[in-house]
């Protein structure tokens, strides 16, 4: 086997190559992370949000639940307020109803509507029984999306809004 010595060429190619490999995967690592990990973080499916709405307190008459929590989108974080309906069905369950109406997105109330028993949209005057029904023959074509609820500490916590079912 004959011996050939390495040139100062080739050493400071393979030294160089080889420095600079390891600094440029050094640089891009974090930016690699940086970019990446947040969209592989997405908002964990079952996440309650609390409220201050006391369980016990609940009747079967919809109060207005305003809640508060810190929403991570990629990497935004932005503090989110939201709304809810939420009453006790004759069962004795909870039911929380959006309040963004299905027609084109504007907010319905309970209170203070000459609606009774109905929820109303001022804009165009749409309605929706107490289960979150749209009314036939007004502008919604789909029932109130619904919140799944839990409780803890005897407080009500609301989940991310689904289509309504118990409709
Ligand atoms: S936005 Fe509610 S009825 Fe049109």
């Amino acid at each position: 086997m004959s011996k050939q010595p390495v040139s100062r060429r080739q050493f400071l190619n393979y030294t160089l190559t080889g420095v600079g490999g390891f600094m440029a995967a050094g640089m891009l690592m974090p930016m690699v992370r940086f970019a990446v990990d947040p969209v592989l973080k997405g908002e964990a499916a079952g996440d309650f949000h609390p409220t201050q709405q006391k369980v016990a307190d609940l009747t079967d008459v919809p109060v207005r639940v305003d809640f508060s929590y810190e929403q991570v989108d990629a990497w935004y974080t932005s503090e989110v307020t939201n709304t809810a309906w939420v009453y006790k069905n004759d069962k004795g369950e909870i039911v929380a109803l959006s309040p963004i109406c299905k027609h084109l997105g504007c907010t319905v109330s309970w209170e203070g509507n000459d609606h009774a028993n109905q929820f109303f949209c001022p804009c165009h005057n749409g309605l929706y029984e107490k289960s979150g029904k749209n009314v036939p023959g007004t502008p919604p074509l789909k029932p109130l999306d619904v919140y799944p609820t839990a409780e803890k500490d005897g407080l009500l916590q609301l989940g991310k809004p689904e289509a309504n079912n118990i409709v």
